[in-house]
């Protein structure tokens, strides 16, 4: 082993120990500065000689390969469902079928159901090697890359673990992780999940694994396949996972008969809500591995097995009116006054109708007793109607036809479920998102007019687009007011814009103009365009007038814009209004270029070439592309008669293999790549 090769090792081995303490022991011992920093040099060190990097490096947590189309695999062993259950009579019954399959006692371990998607973990020789989705249970989606940056997931096994083996749990997102990805994605016009099932397995299908990285996915373990030969009870099995490296699951508890389960089901009836995911019941398995096989299988579910679901808790309520609130992207949401009820532990005075088509689709009256709920979710829905209290002559609810803020007509595109105001630029909730958004810590980061400033130089006139701020004077700001509402016993307080504050502001707008194009494009608003798309646009086309001069087929030409992303840049920069705005932004020294630093070329070997990258690479993708971008070269996302040459990995699919050859468009591999540049 050279020199290098052991470096990797090192790394490889520091760094995984790390992730373990992290993940697994909730006890980390270093730094994330420090953490970062060995990772940074693992990473540059694969780039640089691939051929050592090892299988369980921890490079692939942080993803950046892009799976086109998921392979079908079929499971060794089915993936079999659960019976439901909803009553402690059904418990019951569930425990008499048992006793007169086996005799004796029977012990039965209880756990969480988690609300997620089932997940199947291949480990050959210690290393995972695939993860398969449930789909029909037959056969499922290989989202390998997906589930590799899931922390929780170990990528090696560790002690004394057979050679080959099967692990089956739930891929969750917690509630913290879908909040923030609802959030970023109401900012840039994008529908949110509706529950965080919802938004895992959304996720778990993304092609960009770097994106599925940054979301935040979690794994609960829950079965092993296969299991006899090293433990005699499912309890004990879990165990031995825990020694292997896997967490051990949150509750797992033996009771040893079906009034200790019932109890237990009381108990995390009440608890559940206090958990920082979706619980949706409880699972009840027998314990004994010899007396589960004595008890055996249905096709569809296991008979030594089942689950209770929580009656999810529902209460009527009168409906006594309906706002509609416009959001920041201009989303239109009815949301229910409701007379107050309790539930869940908290009183319910509003809940949302979410859009047009639901309150159809319940076909709500005004006064009508409608029925709301609270399952594992954290936002009370409305979940139907008490029709036979309807009082005769009560009309229906309308959904309004113009915007209640600035009075424009409300749109409703096509197959979309969402009403929306089309007024970007005059309508006040959206003049003051996108001042807002602007700001945001991850768009221009102008923290100091944080805290509802913005919203008190909107409300004195001194802003209107964010081309505004850059003209801010002292004299303007100094003895602003602002209100702070009364609450919680506290009278109104007014707090005056004071000479630190002022000076606070107007330092952060200055400085504001060192953020990077990368940065403005994203802050700049355009409808679609995340962090990550507003990258990859600056680094395809470096300043913003080839951008704005762009045709919509010459942006679909950039990774992950597709059709609708390309058609909202085009909208975008033909608004008069918008492309003002940028020319001030101009002009009061706000970055709409990469700077030298960021386009100077490693070379300019590729210059003038369009590639076409696919396949998988000993690095991550994203790696190769940079190559591309830093030897003078785009990066193209589909093969057509202008492309220069395809960059072929392992795997690369039939279809664009059989395209370029129709084309004749040379194909190369990783190992030639490197020599060219
Ligand atoms: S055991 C042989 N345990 O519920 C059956 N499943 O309808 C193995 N689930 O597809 C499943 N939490 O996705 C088991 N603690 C738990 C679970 C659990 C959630 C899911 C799983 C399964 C579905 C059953």
């Amino acid at each position: 082993m050279n020199n290098i090769e052991e470096q990797i090792k090192h790394l490889t081995e520091e760094i995984n120990q790390h992730n373990y303490n992290y993940y697994m022991l909730d006890n980390p011992t270093i730094s994330d500065y420090d953490f970062d920093q060995l990772l940074n040099q693992l990473i540059q060190l694969e780039k640089q000689y691939p051929e050592y990097a090892l299988p369980d490096s921890p490079t692939q947590r942080v993803g950046g390969s892009v799976t086109k189309q998921f392979r079908t695999v079929k499971h060794v062993f089915p993936m079999l469902s659960l019976g439901n259950t909803y009553s402690e009579e059904d418990l019951l019954d569930f425990d008499r079928r048992i006793h007169e399959l086996v005799n004796g006692q029977v012990e039965y371990v209880c756990e969480l159901k988690y609300d997620g998607l089932a997940i199947s973990l291949v480990y050959e020789n210690g290393l995972l090697i695939r993860a398969v989705t449930r789909g029909d249970g037959v056969q499922g989606d290989d989202v390998t890359a997906n589930v590799k940056t899931i922390g929780t997931i170990p990528l090696r096994l560790k002690g004394d673990y057979p050679d080959l083996i099967e692990v089956r749990g739930e891929i969750i997102m917690n509630h913290q992780n879908f909040e923030r990805l609802n959030r970023e994605r109401e900012e840039i016009g994008e529908a949110p999940f509706a529950n965080p099932r919802n938004a895992a397995s959304g996720t778990l299908k993304l092609q960009d694994s770097a994106e599925v990285a940054r979301r935040g996915l979690d794994f609960k373990l829950y079965f092993v396949v296969g299991h006899q030969h090293y433990a005699a009870t499912h309890f004990d099995s879990l165990n031995k996972l825990h020694d292997w490296g896997f967490r051990q699951p949150d509750v797992m508890e033996k009771r040893t008969d079906i009034n200790g389960v019932i109890d237990f089901m009381h108990e995390w009836d009440v608890k559940r809500k206090s958990l920082p995911f979706d619980t949706d019941g409880i699972v009840i398995k027998v314990n004994d591995f010899d007396m589960q096989q004595q008890i055996g299988s249905t096709a569809k579910s296991p008979r030594w097995a089942i689950a209770y679901k929580f009656k999810a808790e529902r209460v009527p309520s009168k409906l006594l009116s309906v706002d509609f609130q416009v959001g920041r992207t201009g989303i239109v949401t009815p949301v229910a006054n409701l007379t107050p009820v309790p539930l869940g532990g908290t009183v319910v005075k509003r809940a949302s109708l979410h859009n047009k088509d639901i309150i159809e689709a319940y076909d709500i009256h005004e006064n009508d007793v409608l029925y709301v709920e609270k399952g594992g979710e954290i936002i009370p829905k409305i979940v139907g109607v008490d029709v036979s209290q309807r009082e005769l002559d009560a009309p229906k609810v309308k959904f309004i036809t113009r915007c209640p803020e600035c009075g424009a007509e409300l749109v409703q595109n096509e197959g979309e479920s969402g009403t929306f105001c089309p007024n970007e630029l005059h309508c006040p909730p959206q003049i003051k998102g996108k001042l807002e958004h602007f700001i945001s810590r991850k768009a221009m980061n102008i923290d100091s007019l944080g805290e509802g400033k913005v919203e008190v130089l909107f409300d004195n006139g001194l802003v209107r687009t964010p081309a505004d701020f850059y003209q801010l004077s002292y004299d303007q700001l100094l003895g602003l007011e602002k209100r702070i509402p009364a609450s919680e016993g506290k009278a109104e307080r007014v707090v005056s814009f004071r000479e630190k504050t002022v000076e606070n502001i107007l330092n952060g707008i200055q400085k504001s103009k060192e953020v990077g194009f990368e940065r403005v494009l994203f802050a700049i608003g355009i409808r679609y365009v995340g962090e990550t798309t507003a990258k990859k646009l600056a680094r395809y086309f470096k300043n913003v007038d080839a951008l704005a001069n762009a045709t919509a087929e010459e942006l679909m030409q950039v990774d992950d814009v597709g059709e609708r992303v390309a058609g909202s840049i085009v909208d975008y920069f033909l608004q008069p209004e918008n492309l003002e705005m940028v020319i001030a932004l101009r002009n009061a020294g706000v970055q709409f270029e990469l700077s030298a630093a960021e386009t100077q070329l490693a070379s300019d070997k590729l210059a003038g070439k369009s590639i076409v990258v696919s396949g998988v690479f000993s690095v991550p993708r994203d790696e190769i592309k940079r190559l591309i971008e830093q030897n003078g070269g785009k990066n193209v996302s589909s093969i057509s008669k202008n492309t220069d040459f395809v960059l072929a990995g392992e795997k690369m699919g039939p279809e664009k293999r059989n395209k370029a050859q129709k084309l004749e468009i040379p194909i190369i591999s990783e190992e030639e790549f490197y020599k060219m540049i």
